[in-house]
């Protein structure tokens, strides 16, 4: 009894530690993914199985800054509260050149049919990655590989006989796959980064691939394409009615011009992906929102999450032992608008969890980690983490949301983090109605329906909430968020 009641106090000293851990870190997200430790980027191998959702990502093992990559693994039951596992599928060496291989982004299908044999029961995952080789920090060729899990992602396997596709190329590489069930076989988009194009391969065991066709260059090739995926989604109030989505993300070149993921409307008839669009359409419209896949394995509903980041500056960000997070899972569909079908962006229903009070007034708000939910007219706005001179600003100007972080704080850590971001709302709104998610370090901005977004990263030299409207601008809800961890 003596020895319960001990193991009771410590385990409640340990997890008061924890909260207060996370709680005070400077810039740590409360209800975004991010790791305790170390640098991640991409989200890799997003899949549902048994009730759980894993989250594999591009992480760094060994330090803050990209290197070494490896996939991370973190589970969850419910999309907003996320257990980090130990590392998934680790770079590894190659004994007899030395040569090291980094396990770049990629996708984890479950083997329901196990139609790799690779399974000890049919259901098991399977992970295909772009296994990239090289020496003495120079890419040397990308291919692809597998590995495989029979106990829910705790371990891995790499294949035999990988790599499993290989075109002989210095950049090939970002994995998509998913099950096909019309032809009864598995697809593969995957880019190659410097001609713009993503090609499409079938495979009816996972192991042996065929190239079926190729889309591109096409819509923004400003930058190098990556992270390529392609999905059905229903078109909202035309019941029954499906188009598909074909979504990238493109980057690289540093400068402060636009960075992030692009997408295309269109239809795949299981060999080729066309589309008759001719102008780029966006997917968010901040800096800071990149690498997004959706998840593999889930019925009803399309779920994306990105990378808040950007390569221009993301080794430099100023978070201390840390460096990254994820995106609020995000429920995508289509809208029929005048201009045309478009993605529409809505944060899961899950995400009401976040939510730990709702308050009367902004005055009440206690920490940087809130939901609101605003209305705008024109000329106004609303100023968040203000504090001094210290603030970042989104308000409805001629017809354009923007969110200007030029005053945010810690800008100085990179030449072009400073920016203000904006996006012109069709039709042209006199009041807007947002959802705005502020967590400590990232601020993501929901409106019209879903179908504008913008995802930016703040580094604020204070912790007040500093929420303070102008020009007519109403605040109509708002929460205090939190972790459940953090709060109970
Ligand atoms: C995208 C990316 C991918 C690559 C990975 C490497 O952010 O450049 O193309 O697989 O990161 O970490």
């Amino acid at each position: 009894m003596k020895h319960l009641a001990l193991l009771v106090v410590a385990a409640l000293t340990i997890s008061c530690a924890y909260k207060e851990k996370i709680s005070l870190e400077q810039y740590r997200p409360q209800v975004h993914f991010s790791p305790q430790h170390n640098w991640i980027n991409d989200p890799n191998g997003l899949v549902y199985l048994d009730g759980e959702y894993h989250l594999f990502y591009q992480y760094n093992p060994y330090g803050t800054t990209w290197g070494h990559m490896s996939w991370g693994h973190a589970v969850s039951t419910d999309l907003v509260n996320w257990e980090e596992l130990s590392v998934a599928i680790e770079e590894y060496l190659d004994p007899t050149t030395g040569d090291s291989t980094m396990i770049f982004s990629g996708t984890t299908a479950v083997d329901v049919n196990n139609s790799t044999r690779l399974c000890t029961k049919p259901g098991c995952l399977i992970s295909i990655y772009t296994s990239h080789l090289h020496r003495d920090n120079q890419g040397l060729r990308q291919h692809q590989s597998l590995a495989y899990s029979n106990d829910k992602g705790r371990t891995w396997k790499r294949y035999n006989n990988n790599p499993v596709l290989d075109i002989d190329r210095k950049d090939f590489r970002d994995p998509k796959v998913f099950w096909y069930p019309k032809h009864e076989k598995w697809i593969m988009a995957l880019v190659i980064p410097d001609l713009y194009k993503v090609q499409l391969y079938e495979s009816k065991d996972l192991l042996a691939w065929n190239l079926m066709s190729e889309f591109g260059p096409a819509g923004d090739t400003l930058r190098i394409w990556e992270c390529p995926d392609l999905f059905e989604l229903p078109v909202e109030g035309q019941p029954g009615k499906t188009h598909w989505v074909l979504s990238l993300s493109g980057s690289h070149p540093a400068g402060s011009t636009f960075v992030g993921m692009q997408y295309f409307v269109g239809e795949f008839d299981g060999t080729t992906f066309s589309s008759t669009q001719t102008q780029p359409r966006y997917v968010d419209f901040g800096k800071d929102y990149y690498a997004g896949i959706v998840f593999n394995n889930i019925k009803d509903r399309t779920i994306m999450l990105g990378w808040v980041n950007n390569w221009t500056y993301a080794n430099q960000i100023p978070t201390s032992k840390w460096r990254g997070m994820f995106s609020i899972p995000r429920e995508l569909g289509l809208k029929e608008t005048a201009a045309g079908l478009r993605l529409t962006q809505h944060p899961v229903k899950e995400w009401a969890l976040t939510h730990v009070e709702e308050l009367k007034s902004i005055s009440e708000l206690q920490s940087q980690t809130f939901e609101l939910e605003v209305e705008l007219r024109e000329g106004g706005g609303i100023h968040l983490f203000k504090s001094g001179t210290e603030q970042t600003t989104i308000g409805l100007r001629d017809g354009k949301l923007f969110l200007d972080r030029t005053k945010s704080g810690r800008v100085d850590f990179h030449n072009d983090f400073s920016s203000v971001e904006s996006v012109a709302i069709e039709p042209k709104p006199e009041k807007l109605t947002v959802r705005i998610m502020a967590d400590q370090s990232v601020i993501e901005v929901f409106t019209a329906d879903g179908l504008y977004t913008i995802t930016d990263q703040v580094f604020p030299t204070h912790t007040n909430p500093g929420v303070e409207v102008f020009g007519g601008a109403e605040v109509k809800k708002i929460w205090n968020s939190g972790r459940k961890e953090l709060i109970n």
